[in-house]
């Protein structure tokens, strides 16, 4: 459809006006709108608390919420919450999880939760005269963000560390002015940019007073989403000889050969790279949604983080010596417990009630944990009988939802594909034998 002008005032109109409107673009309006109305919640309450998550709201989008037992960390046993859409995941996790539950479980490590913020901007004067500006300003930057980070220093975090930074670029002029932040147990992009902005500003009236004001131009202030000083690692290890049993065709030894080659894979090639890594965010992903967290932040900064020698590499490393096999992921993870919705949607209050209301530390933990498990089966399954099969036994219920089965001809579809393989056409077929 082509609108005639732009439309005016869509966030101010009804929720209801909304859905006519958008429903003169859909194919199907009738079918759009009455879909919107249905996921609407009922309990007046809960769906006003739901859509001030985010503008023009009209309806929402449920995913399934999962649970995944036996996870042992540092000694300690979980249920982690799981949201995803990919039909494998949770399944993979759990028997990860149920693997390294009666191998030691999942060992972590955090170390300083610390994530970085700049001014960016362009100075045209000598960069003799800039660092004799920004070392007269730098208590002052301190002083005017004294009131925004009094309560963030209250809990142990604030300011860390500020510092003039000359990035290796071919913009004329450019620095930053990176500010280095404690944000505790908050993800802390709010605090952070808040903090800058203020620094911005006085940045600016200083400039003014000092007679510099010609020579600096800022041109934005935003916390980094890279964080290499957010980092947390995480380890399984056992003998090879523990995979003796799981595996049909290949020894431990042998399991333990090929599991080593298809991780050297990944960190020799970037096409193998982003796949395998894809595998370890299935399941952070999971729990970064689960406990409403942003998982673009930890996705952007696990990438970045992934190609910090120049290359996009494995996000994991392993070490087989004398008999020991030994699996390890390490990645940033600026997520927080406090804060943005963590505490504010019900179901992500839920997980953390769930994970025992953790701190921040223990969060990237089980995070790194779930993504760790996601990837330990995926690489299992691909050096072995590969994903496809369970994987299509998994997607066979999508399958069959899609295609409105009943609960009878389900039951029936999951005896009859037990051992054959799951295809869309192959499923449509048993279906249309089974109505005519
Ligand atoms: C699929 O969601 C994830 C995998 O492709 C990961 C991998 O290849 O390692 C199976």
């Amino acid at each position: 459809m082509n609108q005639e002008k732009v439309i005016q005032g869509f966030s101010k109109i009804s929720r209801e006006e909304k859905i006519r409107i958008a429903a003169e673009y859909a194919s199907q309006p009738v079918e759009f709108a009455r879909e919107l109305f249905t996921h609407w919640h009922p309990e007046q309450k809960l769906q006003k608390r739901y859509a001030e998550f985010s503008e023009n709201a009209v309806s929402n989008f449920y995913l399934p919420y999962s649970l995944a037992p036996n996870f042992r960390i540092n000694g300690k046993d979980y249920i982690i919450p799981m949201v995803t859409e990919e039909s494998s995941v949770v399944a993979a996790a759990s028997a990860a999880a149920k693997f390294w539950w009666q191998h030691g479980g999942f060992k972590t490590q955090t170390g300083k939760l610390l994530k970085p913020g700049h001014i960016h901007f362009i100075w045209k004067g000598n960069a003799t005269a800039l660092s004799l500006f920004i070392n007269q300003i730098k208590p002052g930057l301190m002083e005017a963000t004294s009131e925004v980070e009094k309560a963030m220093r209250n809990r142990g975090g604030g300011i860390v560390s500020i510092q003039l930074k000359n990035p290796d670029s071919c913009i004329q002029g450019y620095y930053q002015l990176e500010v280095v932040f404690n944000t505790m147990n908050a993800m802390g992009a709010n605090f952070i940019n808040t903090c800058l902005e203020t620094m911005t500003d006085y940045m600016i009236k200083s400039a003014q007073n000092m007679g510099v004001s010609d020579q600096l131009e800022i041109i934005m202030a935003i916390m980094s989403n890279y964080t290499p000083q957010c980092l947390v690692e995480c380890t399984v290890e056992c003998p090879v000889s523990a995979f003796d049993s799981t595996q049909s065709n290949h020894d431990g030894k042998d399991f333990g050969r090929r599991f080593s080659l298809a991780v050297s894979m990944a960190q020799h090639d970037i096409s193998r790279a982003v796949t395998h890594n894809k595998g370890i965010f299935n399941g952070v992903d999971a729990v970064l949604i689960a406990t409403g967290n942003d998982f673009r932040a930890v996705e952007a900064a696990g990438h970045a983080w992934a190609s910090r020698n120049g290359a996009y590499r494995s996000l994991s490393e392993i070490e087989l010596q004398d008999d020991r096999f030994l699996f390890r992921v390490t990645m940033p993870m600026p997520l927080g417990v406090v804060g943005g919705i963590t505490n504010l949607h019900p179901m992500a209050k839920a997980s953390l009630q769930l994970l025992g209301n953790p701190e921040a530390a223990d969060l990237m933990s089980i995070a790194s944990v779930a993504g760790l498990a996601n990837h330990f089966s995926a690489i299992k399954a691909l050096i072995t009988h590969g994903i496809q099969h369970g994987h299509m036994k998994m997607h066979l219920l999508n399958i069959l939802n899609q295609l409105a089965a009943s609960m009878e001809e389900k039951e029936l579809a999951l005896q009859y594909f037990i051992n054959r393989t799951v295809s869309f056409a192959d499923v449509r077929e048993f279906l249309s034998v089974q109505r005519s």
